[in-house]
């Protein structure tokens, strides 16, 4: 199978292009040479590479940056959706568009399902929700990811600044009344691989089983790295008064996942001390 992969070298494109090319031909694509904001390029590079599946992960993830500049998150993370969508229709390519929790507003008191009502708080949930419209409205036959919480190796995420500041012996305060499903971008890859692989089509949640705040993650990520004894001081969204509000109860339900790939991912504790435990060997090795 041919896969056009864009916003390939980031957090997530790398390890999805990386597995994908274990069994399939990858186009990775991403800035400067496939800027998705561009529909005429967008569709000249697709309809040049003809794939048979196209992932969109291009996307402004700086989630405070798009609450102080909309119009470049809408620009992107809609109207290249969009682009993406429309190269697919012309060349009849299934499209698979990465997506967030951050389309939801945080107030539910179970497990988010695919088919709850999306109410975004942020301009990057705005952003993304426009996104996830445009390839169900243009696509020709489309499947949905909806991810959260991602950490991989390659760009600085949430465990590593962790570590990193408790390293340098600087005080730490996490906050405490935010509620996700930490997920390695490791695992989000295979999920993918496996929804491609299916022909898989419709919304899925996906993330790395079980949940935790932001607080527990801080508190495992210190003492699955021999950091038990650093102290943690806990904090609340309010008080950290960022530009971009978050969803307070980001917790997927994944079963549709499950059901339709036959196995769910692993916990996130699971998964958090993999990462760590393969970052400390590349580390002892550099
Ligand atoms: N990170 C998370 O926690 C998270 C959670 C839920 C969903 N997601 C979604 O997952 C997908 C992948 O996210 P990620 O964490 O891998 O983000 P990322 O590391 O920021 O990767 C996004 C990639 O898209 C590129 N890009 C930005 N503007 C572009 C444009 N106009 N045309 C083409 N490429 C462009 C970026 O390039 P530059 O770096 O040069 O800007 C980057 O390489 C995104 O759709 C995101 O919304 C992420």
């Amino acid at each position: 199978m041919k896969v056009l992969v864009t916003g390939a070298r980031g957090l997530l494109g790398m390890p999805l292009s990386r597995r994908l090319a274990e069994r399939h031909e990858v186009h990775a694509m991403d800035l400067p040479e496939f800027d998705v904001t561009d529909a005429d390029a967008v569709a000249r590079i697709v309809a040049a590479v003809r794939p048979d599946r196209v992932v969109n992960l291009a996307a402004v993830t700086d989630v405070d940056g798009c609450e102080r500049d909309e119009s470049l998150a809408h620009r992107v993370n809609a109207v290249g959706a969009r682009n993406v969508a429309a190269a697919c229709r012309a060349e009849g390519a299934p499209m698979l568009q990465v997506s967030t929790d951050y389309v939801f507003d945080g107030t539910s008191a179970s497990p988010w399902v695919e088919s709850d009502v999306p109410r975004p708080l942020s301009a990057y949930g705005r952003s993304k929700l426009a996104g996830e419209l445009a390839v169900r409205e243009f696509a020709p036959r489309w499947a949905i990811v909806r991810a959260q919480s991602l950490y991989g190796a390659g760009k600085k995420s949430f465990p590593d600044a962790i570590l990193a500041r408790a390293r340098s012996g600087q005080p730490l305060r996490v906050v405490t009344d935010q509620r996700v499903s930490p997920t390695w971008v490791e695992d989000l890859a295979v999920a993918i691989v496996a929804i491609l692989d299916r022909g898989s089509e419709g919304v899925y949640h996906v993330a790395n089983a079980g949940s935790c705040t932001w607080y527990e993650c801080a508190r495992a990520t210190l003492d699955l790295s021999g950091l038990a004894d650093v102290a943690i001081g806990e904090t609340t969204a309010a008080d950290l008064a960022r530009p971009a509000p978050r969803p307070a109860y980001s917790v997927f339900n994944c079963s549709r996942f499950a059901q339709e790939t036959g196995a769910g991912l692993r916990s996130w504790r699971d998964a958090l001390a993999a990462y760590l435990s393969e970052a400390a060997a590349r580390e002892a090795h550099s």
